[in-house]
């Protein structure tokens, strides 16, 4: 096994341990499916590929939204484990942009130039917030928060804030509008941007058919 193998395999361990009692949406299988993602778009693109499989391991260990109040404790945790086990200063700062910056609630904000690193770990993120799986995580999120299916008397907003954002308790059908319709345009690789549009359409299929059942339609 070469060092890199070795300190994919020790984060592999580090992200399973406290991914124990995650939310299904934001588990370890999600690590997986971001995983195999992103190993398929570096499969294509020059890039610092160990770099990449250890940001995807541990991009939501310490989203806020389980986290609140420890997320920047956890990051200096993260910040340890990879100085413990060799990685350089300089790919330690990279993992920490990425981890730090690339979730969609940033997005409201100026942005930096991303590196293609961070543009990949981010595409691989966002194609399983969409598709079959997307639907599945969005309802799992919706109910772990105990949101309502939809409400009709209540219109999606476009936000335009990170804070506006975060602090919406729409319903987890408004939440398709709100953002995971939006993310077809959002991915950076050529290569994402064709496996989202699969993705979207069959979000599409599924939103009409929830309407025309929902209206005894179909
Ligand atoms: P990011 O870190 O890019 O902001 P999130 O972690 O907020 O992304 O979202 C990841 C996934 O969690 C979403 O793609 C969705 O499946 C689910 N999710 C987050 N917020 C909501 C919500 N308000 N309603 C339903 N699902 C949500
Ligand atoms: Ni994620």
């Amino acid at each position: 096994m070469t060092m890199e193998e070795t300190l994919i395999d020790k984060t592999r361990e580090f992200v399973i341990e406290r991914l124990k009692n995650s939310e299904s949406g934001h588990d370890w299988l999600h690590i997986e499916r971001v995983f195999q993602n992103a190993l398929q778009l570096c499969q294509n693109i020059a890039c610092d590929r160990t770099l990449v499989l250890i940001t995807v391991l541990l991009h939501d260990l310490n989203d806020s939204k389980f986290n609140a109040g420890r997320e920047d404790e956890i990051l200096v945790e993260i910040k340890a484990f990879l100085q413990k086990n060799g990685l350089s200063k300089t790919r330690i700062e990279a993992v920490e942009t990425i981890i730090q910056t690339m979730s969609f609630r940033h997005s409201f904000e100026a942005q930096t130039e991303k590196s293609i690193e961070f543009q990949i770990v981010q595409d691989a993120d966002r194609l399983d917030a969409i598709g079959a799986v997307g639907i599945a995580r969005a309802f799992s999120y919706g109910g772990y928060k105990g949101r309502l299916f939809y409400a009709d008397d209540q219109a999606s907003t476009q936000h335009q804030s990170s804070a506006s954002y975060q602090n919406s308790k729409a319903a987890t059908i408004n939440h398709f509008y709100e953002k995971l319709l939006l993310l077809k345009d959002q991915m950076n690789t050529a290569q994402a941007k064709k496996l989202a549009e699969n993705r979207h359409q069959f979000m599409l299929q599924f939103l009409a058919q929830f309407e025309a059942e929902k209206t005894g339609k179909a």
